[in-house]
């Protein structure tokens, strides 16, 4: 078997694992590592990255392994290496040095899994994103998922919403391991902000800051967590177009997180290219990081995560109607959804060993039980309302954004419009801002929130001060 071995130490995946076995009792749970990919001939691949539920309790990628718990019992099925293996890849470890890495009881050829499936009846497992993957789960364990569409939530037979709920369960608050990884990718993820803004300058494309940013998350043995987005088109909220030049009135909004052994950071920034916001930009950035402040000071155990959102949708709101872009109470514009033309993305979501934590699980894993999504627009986009408890790591990313997809859409913007709460002539003053987001991770602890990102200038005046200083 090619592949890794886990950094930490056997006794924290031997603890997750027996945790998923007492929360399922008899039940078996079987977890996928998920599969490599060929791009045009089969040796050639695109980059693998091990299946999270099989990261989180087994510590390492591995293509094509499957896990299986079964009570006290914990084995792990690999794919030997082949005659070829140690020419093109190097030594692979041994299947007794992957019993002893991962505390696993037995490491066995995956060719060997037939043997014991008919203790798999009553198995549940997780449907892997990869289509390759989910066939052989199907295949394995009788289930009979739609081949063309990811599978959700709602194709789950109990058995896989046994190991789903287990598995959401243990994962939604991180133990000690969890966090020291996770402080890994924050350290990386800070050493890439601080490039970003040092090599930041008018003339240059916004390739060459996401690239001097990610090369600090490669110096350090990450990878970014998700598509880095590094834009002066920061209203495009999820762009990942890197050929614009940066002018020098453009803020530049990034967005961009390292990926420590599996675990995620995912935090945005965004500075002005020339070293300073204009008067107009640096309104709205103070708006911005007040609510963002308000926000994070909110994480604590027991507060409803919704109301953190709609907390710092009010403090947007009330910024916006003192610069007269929005008329009427502030409370009273959040209950109508109108703060939502100019923030209309939910304040965060989990963070863990995916940017996005679980939420290949849907909002089984962001919404508490009896909760569902609203119809809002704006409050619909919110990823995760549960009361938050200690050992959660959320992101907080409150923004405002000058979209004309959302500003131009007569159903969206038509009744704001109508009645005279957006005022667009006072709008227009804004329009070297485009897009400002600013988001840390934040842990809920006992007490105090603690900001992971906190090193990452957020001062209006610190990021100044921090762009161009590599010039
Ligand atoms: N970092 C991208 C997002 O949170 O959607
Ligand atoms: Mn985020």
């Amino acid at each position: 078997m090619s592949g890794h071995l886990p950094v930490q130490s056997p006794a924290v995946f031997s603890n997750r694992r027996a945790a998923l076995a007492d929360a399922l009792g008899d039940r078996p749970a079987v977890i996928f590592g998920g599969g490599e990919r060929s791009r045009n001939y089969p040796a050639n691949v695109y980059p693998y990255r091990g299946d999270s539920h099989f990261l989180y309790l087994v510590g390492a990628p591995m293509p094509d392994a499957v896990l299986v718990v079964d009570g006290g019992r914990s084995e792990l099925f690999v794919v030997p290496p082949d005659a070829d293996d140690a020419l093109w890849h190097g030594a692979s470890a041994s299947l007794s040095t992957v019993r002893t890495a991962t505390g696993v009881d037995a490491v066995r050829p995956l060719s060997e899994l037939s043997e014991v499936a008919e203790r798999l009846e009553d198995a549940g497992t997780l449907p892997s994103a990869d289509p390759l993957t989910r066939a052989k789960q199907c295949a394995l364990l009788g289930r009979t998922w739609d081949p063309t569409r990811a599978p959700t939530v709602a194709d789950l037979d109990e058995d896989d919403l046994a190991v789903a709920d287990a598995m959401i369960g243990l994962r939604l608050s991180h133990d000690e391991a969890a966090l020291e990884m996770i402080r890994g990718a924050v350290a990386a993820t800070t050493a890439a902000h601080r490039a970003g803004m040092e090599i930041t300058r008018p003339g240059l494309l916004e390739h060459d800051v996401r690239a001097a940013m990610e090369r600090e998350l490669l110096a350090r043995g990450c990878e970014p967590a998700y598509g880095s987005i590094v834009t002066v088109h920061g209203e495009v909220l999820h762009n990942n177009v890197y050929q614009h030049r940066l002018g020098p009135s453009d803020l530049l909004l990034a967005d961009l997180g390292g990926e420590h052994h599996g675990w995620a950071s995912d935090v945005t920034r965004t500075w002005p290219v020339a070293g300073r916001y204009s008067a107009t930009q640096r309104a709205l950035y103070d708006i911005v990081l007040q609510a963002e402040k308000e926000a994070c000071a909110m994480v604590k155990p027991g507060v409803r995560y919704r109301d953190v959102h709609l907390h710092a949708s009010v403090v947007l709101a009330r910024g916006l109607v003192d610069e007269g872009i929005l008329r009427g109470d502030p409370e009273g514009l959040v209950e109508r959804g109108a703060h939502a033309l100019l923030f209309p993305h939910g304040v965060g979501h989990l963070l863990g060993l995916d940017v996005h934590d679980m939420e290949d699980l849907g909002d089984r894993a962001g919404y508490a039980q009896g909760r569902t999504r609203s119809a809002q627009f704006g409050l619909g986009y919110l990823r995760l309302d549960r009361d938050l408890e200690p050992g959660m790591v959320v992101t907080i990313e409150p923004g405002i954004y000058i979209v004309p997809a959302i500003l131009e859409n007569e159903r969206i913007a038509g009744p704001f419009l109508a009645d005279g709460t957006l005022n667009k002539e006072a709008l227009a003053r804004f329009a070297d801002v485009r897009g400002i987001r600013i988001e840390d991770d934040v842990l809920c602890t006992d007490g105090e929130p603690e900001v992971l990102t906190a090193a990452i200038p957020k001062e209006a005046a610190d990021v100044e001060a921090a762009v161009g200083a590599a010039s």
